[in-house]
């Protein structure tokens, strides 16, 4: 490997997408991008194009995609599709496809990057989620190594260097609590779109601020954590901590706990896993624990907040329930955002669909892919059969 790290960013047009670009431009000499990949941001991705200069950008949509050729004529070939993006994540020369597409919608492409054995930086965590046991086996037979990006998971990654995995008693993953942590049930009611979607401490894409606001983010990240670092679902808590410094934990068996602190900053996890196993410098504020002053924990109210339960009902039906439990969510959190459900009936579309679902056995990538659709045309016919035209009180 020469000294500069060849890069693939898909979802460069999202949150990660940019912060990972900003880390990129902050190292120069460092990182060569070479493919890029969005959905539908014309804009960004031709301005990213012009920047960069990757060999290869691929688009969700074969429209957007003939559109960038238009304006960047071939100085970069365009192309499109799933298979354009798997295309763009296997391209030759990489050393690390960083993995930022939101929802179902990364596996294929995540899942072709570790067969084709590229290190991967892992903010995609659905991919862990709906495929987590089929993705790890393949990343051992490829010799991809999965860096987690998410910030939880960087810090228990970090916490765990230098130390056996035989010796972990517990995982401990830290939730802010999201903007609706002291709203009590009535309130929960009423919460609108606007309200979920300024989240009180980090600035991330739509899904995954919604999925904060509910706690299935942390349920997600249980279900991650359980495939990256090989532990059973007991092992794994979930602890409230308001004010975001420990971005996770791990008890070991000595009773000794490590915890990473960092103020919230995506910028860190994402240069961590670039440069991994090294760490680089970054312009980031000191953390001062005099100006923090306290830290505090508390457990989670798991009857306000069931989206949590129903990640840890999912691990323990295993197979295929992840699968159905993101989906459905990923279809509910839409129908929230577009004020066609109300927020505390996203938990119940997703238990709605998972009751109706008898997981199977996980063996093969597209097969996932076939639970997934069936799970978001049950969770439409739940949210029409049992929320239709129920009034909002935001609308
Ligand atoms: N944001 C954070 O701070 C954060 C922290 C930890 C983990 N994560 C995880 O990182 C992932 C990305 O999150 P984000 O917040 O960056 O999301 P985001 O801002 O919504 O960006 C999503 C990216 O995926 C692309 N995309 C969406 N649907 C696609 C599809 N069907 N096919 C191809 N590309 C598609 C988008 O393209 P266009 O915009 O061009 O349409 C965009 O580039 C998620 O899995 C999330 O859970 C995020």
């Amino acid at each position: 490997m020469s000294d500069v790290k060849g890069l693939v960013i898909l979802g460069s047009t999202g949150s990660i997408g940019r912060s990972t670009l900003e880390v990129v431009r902050s190292f120069p000499g460092s990182f060569r991008v070479l493919a890029l990949t969005g959905g539908r941001n014309v804009d960004l991705l031709e301005a990213q194009v012009r920047e960069f200069r990757p060999r290869l950008v691929a688009l969700s949509s074969e429209d957007a995609a003939r559109e960038l050729r238009r304006r960047i004529g071939d100085r970069t070939e365009v192309v499109s599709g799933v298979e354009g993006i798997i295309e763009a994540a296997t391209v030759d020369g990489a050393d690390m496809v960083v993995s930022a597409i939101s929802g179902a919608a990364g596996l294929l492409p995540t899942f072709a990057a570790v067969r084709a054995g590229r290190d991967v930086a892992l903010a995609n965590k659905e991919s862990l989620v709906v495929a987590g046991s089929i993705l790890v086996e393949e990343s051992r037979k490829s010799g991809s190594r999965i860096i987690p990006v998410d910030s939880e998971h960087s810090a228990v990654f970090q916490a765990l260097q230098g130390n056996r995995k035989e010796d972990i008693r517990r995982i401990i993953l830290t939730a802010s609590g999201g903007p609706f942590l002291r709203l009590n049930p009535a309130e929960m009611e009423k919460v609108t779109p606007r309200e979920a979607l300024n989240h009180p401490r980090w600035d991330m894409g739509v899904r995954i601020t919604i999925d904060s606001a509910t706690l299935m983010n942390k349920g997600l990240e249980v279900i991650e954590a359980r495939w990256l670092f090989d532990v059973e679902p007991e092992s794994i808590q979930v602890l409230i901590h308001p004010e975001s410094i420990i971005h996770s934990m791990v008890e070991y068996i000595d009773r000794s706990i490590i915890a990473q602190m960092a103020w919230p900053d995506m910028k860190l996890p994402i240069s961590y896993a670039l440069h991994y196993p090294e760490r680089a410098e970054l312009n980031l504020p000191p953390l001062c624990l005099e100006d923090v002053g306290r830290l505090t924990f508390e457990e989670p109210d798991r009857a306000r907040f069931p989206s949590l339960d129903l990640a840890y009902r999912a691990l323990e039906e295993g197979g295929t329930m992840a699968a159905v439990l993101n989906a459905a969510d990923e279809v509910a959190v839409d129908a929230f955002v577009e004020g066609r459900l109300p927020f505390t009936a996203i938990p119940k579309v997703v238990e709605g669909v998972m009751d109706l679902h008898s997981p199977l056995q996980i063996t093969d990538v597209r097969e996932v892919m076939e639970v997934d659709r069936w799970a978001r045309e049950k969770a439409l016919e739940v949210i029409e059969n049992r929320f239709r035209g129920v009034k909002w009180r935001h609308l």
